[in-house]
């Protein structure tokens, strides 16, 4: 049986994840969320107190962590940190952690390591472009800022969040899209050979069908 490689882009909310999770149960392959490794070395930083615009702190740092994803969890320096990492202060830092090409250096390495050792679906800003750029197969999914500002802004309410509204979530996916899509090192955009796929008015089983139709009709 032959190894698949699927690559899923998109800014935040665009329903990645959720969708990259199933087409990997389908097709038998283990989803790897990216942005989680990002998330976990903010959220280490910010815990250590590291000014994030203190590159030489930050790369010090970097240094002394172990992030890896397995088994549908993220683990920071050995310990799973799924839920810490989906904390509002990580979201609004992570972008300006991402954006520094060091950074991007050491964790492309180890999502092209875990992809060279199974089928993988996965999930992040760069990886049709930069981190599998043989994938099988590549999709950029995408949905208008209202609708992704109000899935989060649902995640965040169920996750217990009381202080913001949808209209500040907006605000803060707009500014983390414009830092991924402008950032020097490796943007976010869609590969020319990439699938869009535009979840706006689709429900997570039209999505998942699409994307389905597309894989198994090659
Ligand atoms: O996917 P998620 O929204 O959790 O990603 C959090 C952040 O991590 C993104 O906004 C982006 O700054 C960064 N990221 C990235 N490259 C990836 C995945 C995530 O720069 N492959």
């Amino acid at each position: 049986n032959k190894r698949i490689t699927i690559a899923i882009d998109g800014p935040a909310g665009a329903g990645k994840s959720t969708i990259g999770k199933i087409i990997a149960q389908k097709i038998n392959a283990d989803y790897i969320d990216t942005g989680a490794m990002y998330r976990a070395l903010t959220l280490k930083l910010i815990e250590n107190n590291i000014d994030l615009n203190d590159t030489y702190s930050l790369l010090k740092e970097l240094n002394n962590t172990s992030i890896d994803f397995r088994n549908g969890h993220i683990y920071l320096d050995k310990k799973i940190v799924d839920k810490q990492i989906r904390e509002n202060i990580v979201s609004q830092n992570v972008s300006d952690v991402a954006k520094i090409k060091e950074v991007r250096e050491e964790l492309v390495k180890i999502q092209q390591n875990i992809a060279s050792q199974k089928s993988v679906v996965m999930d992040g800003r760069d990886i049709g472009t930069v981190v599998l750029p043989n994938a099988d197969f590549k999709f950029f999914v995408i949905a208008s800022i209202h609708e992704r500002a109000k899935r989060r802004f649902e995640d965040l309410v169920k996750a217990g969040e009381k202080n913001l509204t949808i209209e500040e979530v907006e605000d803060q996916i707009s500014r983390r899209d414009k830092i991924d899509s402008t950032r020097e090192k490796s943007p976010l955009t869609k590969s020319d050979d990439a699938y869009e796929i535009d979840t706006t008015n689709k429900s997570i089983n039209e999505s998942v069908d699409e994307i389905l139709k597309i894989i198994e009709g090659r």
